[in-house]
């Protein structure tokens, strides 16, 4: 089917199969559609039909609260054609050749608790994948309506079929419990990626903001890992906060410490325990790793001081965390331009 786009610059078109959501294929062709969680949360990939017979995949999607279905609002992310479809998208795109996402068969494997409620697996993909540090995948399963989006943990400077991603099961997550429940050792899931725009270049040369909640840590580990396999703290400073609710929830803690050994004395992890008290200044176990006490954007906002100039600040995790991290940076002196960030809803 062929999905035509009238944008603020000119209209583009490409091929969508039966089953794509329209964002997935206007990405995969190299169209910069917008979006950020692509999963149905944020609400940034609204556009209007304007002919043509559609489906919604989640009609309840949170990111559709302010649409009007009625005149042919969508969310691409949510959205499946039914027939030819002409859309009008209220940005300017344009197509690019490389990063373009592409569909693959994956396999889960080796899923290991970090915690009560976190837990690491593998992901083996059919076909190498070249990704940037702080994107994320969306992964189906044909079990479970609709995708979830997991950013990558690891970073390898080539292609890789082998990455690595955090899950925390919610009260109400299907697919943390269909992943968390009683499972083979391996599920064939299927995988569209890589997706994101959050993320880490050296070519920036700026220091390093990241302020991550609970699982949100995730794509700060690529960025890490990639910075510390760049040596980018030779000539950089880095600065990480790292919200969790108690000791027993905190995890990774050994890839941090050896991060910030590896970081020539520039790198700085603080661990922000919001629902216990740290009785130290520092972790016993790893003593190069910060405590300290309070919700991680408050944590951030009073260890800052001047370490917003020439930074670029990364932010991950709940909407109500990643909204007062962007509050207490631009407090901090931050522009727009320089703060990156994930929302898991
Ligand atoms: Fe579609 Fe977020 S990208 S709702």
């Amino acid at each position: 089917m062929k999905i035509s786009v009238q944008s603020k610059n000119g209209e583009h078109s490409f091929d969508c199969g039966g089953r794509e959501t329209i964002l997935h294929a206007g990405l995969r062709e190299g169209l910069t559609l917008p979006y950020e969680c692509a999963t149905g949360t944020c609400g940034t990939c609204r556009a209007r039909v304007v002919g043509g017979e559609y489906e919604v995949l989640w009609k309840e999607a949170p990111g559709g609260k302010r649409l009007k279905p009625e005149k042919g609002d969508i969310l691409m992310c949510q959205t499946r054609p039914l027939s030819d479809c002409s859309l009008m998208v209220p940005s300017e795109l344009k197509v690019v050749q490389s990063g373009r996402p592409a569909k693959r068969a994956g396999t889960i494997r080796n899923i290991k608790p970090l915690t009560k409620d976190v837990a690491h697996f593998d992901l083996h993909l059919s076909e190498p994948m070249q990704f940037e540090a702080g994107q994320f995948i969306v992964v189906e399963t044909p079990d479970l309506v609709g995708g979830r989006a997991y950013s990558m943990v690891n970073f390898t400077a080539s292609p890789s079929d082998h990455i690595q991603l955090v899950l925390k099961q919610k009260a109400d997550g299907k697919f943390s419990d269909w992943l968390f429940g009683d499972r083979k050792a391996e599920e064939a899931v299927t995988v569209f990626g890589p997706l994101g725009r959050a993320v880490f270049r050296p070519s920036e040369d700026k220091d390093i903001i990241c302020i991550a909640g609970g699982s949100g840590i995730a794509g700060m580990m690529s960025i890490l890992e990639h910075a510390v396999q760049a040596d980018y703290f030779r000539n950089h400073k880095g600065t990480v906060f790292f919200g969790v609710r108690t000791h027993q929830d905190t995890f990774y803690l050994a890839p941090l410490a050896d991060f910030v050994s590896r970081s020539h004395g520039n790198l700085e992890v603080t661990i922000a325990l919001s629902h216990e008290e740290s009785v130290s200044e520092v972790h016993q176990q790893y003593p190069n790793l910060k405590l300290a006490t309070g919700m991680v954007h408050e944590v951030a906002k009073n260890g800052l001081g001047d370490r917003g100039e020439n930074a670029i600040a990364y932010i991950a995790g709940p909407p109500p965390m990643v909204d007062g991290a962007i509050r207490a940076l631009l407090g901090s002196g931050m522009t727009v331009g320089s703060i990156r960030y994930d929302k898991f809803g």
